[in-house]
């Protein structure tokens, strides 16, 4: 099958690396008019030049003033995908207050502030897609030194479903992706920030998937596309695994 956003416009936020990247990619190949945001204006420059159909801003998703300027001036969109999210790694011990806002500001009010801008333009026009970037460390799965990433993650949740019920005879489908460990960027910076020998510290991390490897960025844009494209028409307020089997 190609052509499967064929006439759709995405916004996409952390599009630089990692997952947004692999989907922004994924859904321009697939025919839609992207737009990548993100916070890292050189990033955001190579992805463009990978393909004529991605277009780029600079969006910082904790500034709501940004966000609301920018889908005023670019909107309005088919899909919106909420990738943007922050690891903070500790117990709740170790999460103190300033780590505990800075979660909530990037991977939930972030989300509060995108889904309010864009849902008036997919209302008036009786259709879209939302998909939000959750984890596993949700309400999935209990995962140690996750306390604040766990509780956003969970919070996300409760967003998708809430969105997805007010809308849901009205054109509009949210739904949410839970991944296990994927091998992006980020991922190294955490791998290499731990103490102790490196090589250990990336087996410890895939020897806790019981496939005995990472997910690749491509294998969740697979199902951000699925879910942006109308083949998932009939899904809405769903969470999706994709984990290797990890919270199995
Ligand atoms: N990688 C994993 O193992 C994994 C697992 C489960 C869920 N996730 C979630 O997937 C999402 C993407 O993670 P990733 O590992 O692919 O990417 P990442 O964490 O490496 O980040 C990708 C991009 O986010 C941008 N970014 C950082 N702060 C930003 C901000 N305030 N506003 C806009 N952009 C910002 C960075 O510049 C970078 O280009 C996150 O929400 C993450 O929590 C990742």
């Amino acid at each position: 099958m190609s052509g499967r956003l064929a006439n759709k416009y995405a916004l996409i936020t952390a599009a630089g690396a990692g997952i947004g990247r692999a989907t922004a990619l994924a859904f321009a190949r697939e025919g839609a008019k992207v737009l990548a945001t993100d916070i890292n204006a050189e990033a955001l420059a190579s992805l463009a030049a990978e393909h004529p159909a991605i277009t780029t801003r600079s969006l910082d998703v904790t500034q709501a003033e940004q966000i609301q300027t920018l889908v005023n001036e670019t909107g309005p969109f088919d899909v919106l995908f909420n990738c943007a999210g922050y690891v903070h790694a500790g117990t709740i011990l170790d999460t103190d207050e300033a780590s505990w806002r800075r979660s909530f500001a990037i991977n939930v009010n972030s989300m509060f502030h995108l889904c309010k801008a864009v849902l008036p333009g997919m209302l008036e026009r009786g259709r879209g897609s939302i998909i939000n970037m959750s984890s596993v460390a949700s309400s999935i799965k209990g995962v140690p030194n996750r306390f604040a990433y766990t509780a956003t993650k969970a919070a996300v949740i409760g967003l998708t479903r809430s969105i997805a019920a007010d809308y849901v005879a009205r054109g509009v489908r949210c739904n949410a992706i839970c991944p296990g460990t994927v091998k992006t960027p980020s991922l190294g910076d955490r791998v290499r920030a731990l103490a102790g020998d490196e090589e250990a510290n990336w087996r410890s991390f895939v020897q806790r998937q019981p496939m005995g490897r990472l997910g690749e960025p491509e294998e969740i844009a697979a199902l951000a596309l699925y879910l942006a494209a109308d083949e998932s028409a009939f899904t809405t307020g769903t969470v999706h695994v994709v984990d290797g089997g990890w919270s199995n």
